[in-house]
């Protein structure tokens, strides 16, 4: 990944931002998104080829809108804004911006093209998506309309002397057929981007970058056996050698078999130094009578903390942690103006770094589950782990509604290993984002034999998903529900009724807690 070859995206909060990122990294370019504070000295550090305004929910006369220093279009840097990026650039270089008569949601067809060097070679009635209130009734000087529609008279403008465009559409989402090749025309004809970000790049890159930050010092990491930590821990590994120790903590909150075969995969594929320590009876007594979910997670993200501060001290040649944080993570912690809230407490974002007053390496802050996964296959990390489902830091204690203990683990471990295997000998494990089984706290009566029982009930959840951001529930044939429904009632002791989770995310969430 060549760094200089960066293309800065400002977010304005858009539901859509992220999905710019991917798309300019899907063409092999290196992309950042910024919050709209970023200031003209930080954007010039960062030498970017071009910029990207990101749509977002305001109209720019609300009077609490977000605005940006209006000398980011002086900086002689190739500027492209989407959506609201479109008309906070119509608004601050003095065009005008009107609510719309008919607010445009959804295909619309664009039309009346002039020639210009961000619509080259779209063709004439293009699909595009649109979501907007406001439009572009006046272009600013200098600019010319290069497109529109029957509702948008200005759907891309631009000023083609100082390189600063503007789309009223969405060309990042699919439903704009031809949006890969606007977003082509912006990155390599008009920002002249190389198109040479590849995991191969990356990672030459970032053994760099964390040789110069840690130079004598040393480093730890929590591995927890997911996938983010783990391809965090052989880059960091590559990068200084003996100077990473690792840390694994057994929570007694894992699948089924699973500590065995993480530690497995350590020890004889990947060769990572790491030290595993057997924390189930803690863990478990300190959740003994939680049922509040946030608690359960401070609980866990505390004693996680705690465990691993003592063992860190041990070394005080350790001046950095490692930690697999993703981009989705990053973003779902932060509330950025108010605009996205605090879902759940991800606890592998805080904690930490405070209490033990280390400095944070996080390569992966800024990319997708997606690309991490290559970037460990590029470093040689088996595929039938980097395939594995995500699994949250908080284990099986947020799949344990009510109380965590013991006996529910158990029934739970069971129960979700019958249904993974069901998945995978039915070949549709890599077809799905996550699969598992969440224990009610809730008991049914049912009749087993001429018995009559009186267990608990279990739900089985699969979602289908690109970043785990949002999520479609997954559509199984009825036989294979009915399959798992029989094994798992017929095996498990305990569980007499299955239930299928068909919510998608948003309104709910991936997980149960
Ligand atoms: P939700 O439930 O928020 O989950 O839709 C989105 C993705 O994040 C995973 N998840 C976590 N991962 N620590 C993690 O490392 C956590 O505390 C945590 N909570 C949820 C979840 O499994 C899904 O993939």
């Amino acid at each position: 990944m060549d760094k200089n070859q960066t293309i800065l995206i400002i977010d304005f909060g858009s539901q859509y931002t992220q999905l710019i990122a991917r798309k300019i990294r899907e063409q092999n370019v290196y992309c950042e998104i910024h919050t709209h504070q970023i200031s003209i000295e930080s954007i010039l550090s960062k030498s970017p080829k071009g910029i990207i305004l990101s749509g977002g929910p305001m109209s720019v006369y609300d009077e609490d809108s977000i605005i940006i220093d209006k000398k980011i279009f002086e900086l002689n840097i190739p500027l492209l804004g989407i959506c609201y990026g479109l008309q906070l650039t119509a608004k601050l270089l003095g065009g005008k911006v009107e609510k719309a008569e008919d607010r445009e949601y959804g295909k619309a067809i664009l039309n009346n093209f002039s020639k210009s060097k961000i619509l080259n070679n779209v063709s004439e009635n293009s699909v595009v998506w649109m979501s907007h209130g406001d439009l572009v009734s006046d272009v600013p000087d200098g600019f010319k309309i290069v497109a529109k529609s029957e509702h948008s008279p200005v759907c891309a403008i631009e000023n083609s002397e100082k390189n600063i465009f503007g789309v009223q559409f969405h060309p990042e989402v699919n439903h704009t057929l031809e949006g890969k090749k606007i977003l082509r025309n912006f990155l390599f004809d008009i920002c002249k981007c190389d198109g040479d970000w590849t995991s191969k790049n990356f990672i030459d890159k970032s053994i760099e970058e964390i040789r110069n930050k840690v130079c004598a010092d040393d480093v730890i990491c929590a591995l927890s056996g997911g996938v983010d930590s783990t391809v965090a821990a052989v880059l960091v590994q590559k990068a200084i050698g003996e100077k990473l120790s690792c840390i694994h903590i057994d929570s007694g909150l894992m699948r089924k078999n699973e500590s065995e075969q993480i530690e497995k995969i350590f020890n004889e594929k990947l060769e990572l130094n790491v030290k595993y320590i057997d924390a189930s009876e803690l863990f478990l007594s300190k959740l003994k009578g939680v049922t509040d979910p946030e608690k359960k997670r401070k609980i866990i993200g505390n004693t996680f903390i705690e465990i691993f501060d003592e063992e860190a001290k041990k070394n005080h040649k350790v001046k950095y942690l490692v930690q697999g944080t993703l981009y989705p993570d990053v973003i779902e912690s932060v509330s950025v103006k108010g605009k996205s809230s605090l879902i759940k407490t991800h606890h592998n974002v805080g904690g930490l770094p405070e209490k033990m007053n280390l400095k944070l390496i996080e390569p992966f802050r800024e990319l997708f589950k997606d690309e991490v996964r290559k970037i460990g296959k590029e470093l040689n990390i088996p595929s039938e782990f980097l395939s594995r489902h995500p699994f949250p830091g908080p284990g099986l204690a947020v799949r344990i509604l009510g109380e965590v203990n013991f006996v529910n683990l158990e029934l739970l471990r069971e129960a979700d290993n019958i249904f993974i295997e069901e998945i995978k000998n039915h070949g549709l494990y890599d077809d799905i984002w996550q699969a598992f089984a969440v224990l009610l706290p809730i008991s049914s009566v049912g009749v087993m034999g001429d018995s009559r029982t009186y267990e608990k009930v279990l739900a089985l959840r699969a979602v289908a998903s690109t970043d785990g951001m949002t999520a479609d529930w997954y559509h199984f044939n009825s036989e294979f529900l009915a399959t798992v429904s029989n094994k798992i009632v017929n095996k498990v002791k305990g569980i007499n009724r299955i239930v299928y989770d068909i919510s998608s995310k948003p309104p709910s969430t991936i997980e149960w807690e």
